[in-house]
């Protein structure tokens, strides 16, 4: 079994390959076994603090619903009813929970608080997402990926189209290198992960033989991809302003059907972390309804409710992973 006692997961990188495909079969496990009816509780007493400075439906449904299916218990911190960051440090804060929870979820802004807390809180703290990565969120893709090839990982290429210079491109970008996989980062040059991330990622593919392509030209980007992900074009925290060059920017990287064509892979499967943009109702999506004529952006509507689509799959297998990830590192 997959014994990660004590240990956080900051970003993907944290964990071996060895360990990440241990996660991923414990999450097998763990769902088969909720489904049978017939999971063990293996987290009865521990108490975990879900830390959230940005909103979330999946991450905090899925730790809250994994904990109580093990036995565990949570307190969820909204973004605006702590002190964090407003009224104490980061780091005082750290020593607090750790003093209550035997664990830490945490979702922010940059990745150097989630580091800060790892630091002090004495307890393992999980990344929730950060401007910079989102590793809980690459443990479901992996395992809906399973779910949804029969070859193994190491064959498997992906390609991810939209931002790449923010949490899920650079997620994107490690995990296919840690894994060994096909990694192909469609985006314009401007939206491509930072040099310093590209250069980690070449450098752990020179072990794992992962083939890594960073391309703007979105034919070449996804022949052959086994999977097609994308994800928002304006992340959580970012500025309304940016909205309309970044339509500009990425307007030619949309999901569509002709995207799907272009893979010539007939059983090409599309992933999104969600949420995704394209049947809000919001102010903002109105006003660039108006503006640029568009009511979704990333993915169109065809592509979200095609066969090709296995975004339920993904969002539920948040659960499943969260859950695996949590029995890993404290569980009995
Ligand atoms: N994919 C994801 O992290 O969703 P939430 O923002 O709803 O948690
Ligand atoms: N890039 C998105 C991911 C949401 C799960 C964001 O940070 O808002």
């Amino acid at each position: 079994a997959t014994d990660l006692k004590g240990r956080h997961l900051l970003k993907e990188t944290d964990l071996t390959a060895k360990e990440f495909h241990g996660l991923i079969e414990l999450a097998a496990e763990l769902k088969a076994a909720k489904r049978a009816g017939s999971e063990e509780r293996r987290l009865q007493g521990r108490n975990i603090a879900l830390v959230f400075e940005k909103t979330s439906t999946r991450t905090r449904c899925a730790f809250e619903v994994a904990a109580a299916d093990q036995g565990a218990f949570t307190t969820y911190l909204d973004p605006a009813g702590s002190q964090i960051g407003h009224k104490e440090s980061v780091r005082d804060t750290a020593r607090v929970l750790g003093r209550m929870f035997d664990a830490i979820e945490y979702r922010g802004h940059g990745q150097e608080t989630v580091e800060e807390l790892a630091a002090h809180a004495g307890v393992p703290v999980f990344n929730g997402l950060t401007d910079e990565w989102h590793p809980t969120q690459m443990l479901a893709d992996v395992l809906t990926m399973t779910e949804h090839t029969s070859k193994p990982l190491e064959r498997v290429a992906y390609a991810y189209l939209g931002d790449a210079r923010y949490n899920m491109g650079n997620s994107y970008l490690v995990t296919g290198a840690l894994l060994g996989m096909d990694v192909r980062i469609v985006a314009p040059e401007e939206l491509w992960p930072s040099a310093e991330v590209v250069a980690e990622a070449r450098r752990i593919a020179e072990t794992s033989g992962a083939r890594i392509t960073l391309t703007k030209d979105v034919g070449e980007g996804v022949r052959g991809a086994d999977f097609i992900a994308t994800d928002v074009w304006v992340s959580m925290g970012e500025p309304k302003e940016v909205w309309d060059a970044r339509i500009a920017l990425l307007a030619p990287y949309a999901v569509t059907m002709d995207v799907l064509h272009a893979t010539g892979n007939p059983a090409v499967k599309f992933l999104h972390c969600l949420p995704a943009f394209h049947d809000l109702g919001t102010s903002v999506a109105r006003e660039i309804h108006e503006r640029h004529g568009l009511t979704s952006l990333e993915v169109t509507d065809e592509v979200f409710e095609s066969v090709h689509s296995v975004v339920w799959d993904e969002a539920e297998n948040r659960m499943h992973t969260i859950k695996a990830l949590m029995v890993a590192t404290l569980g009995d």
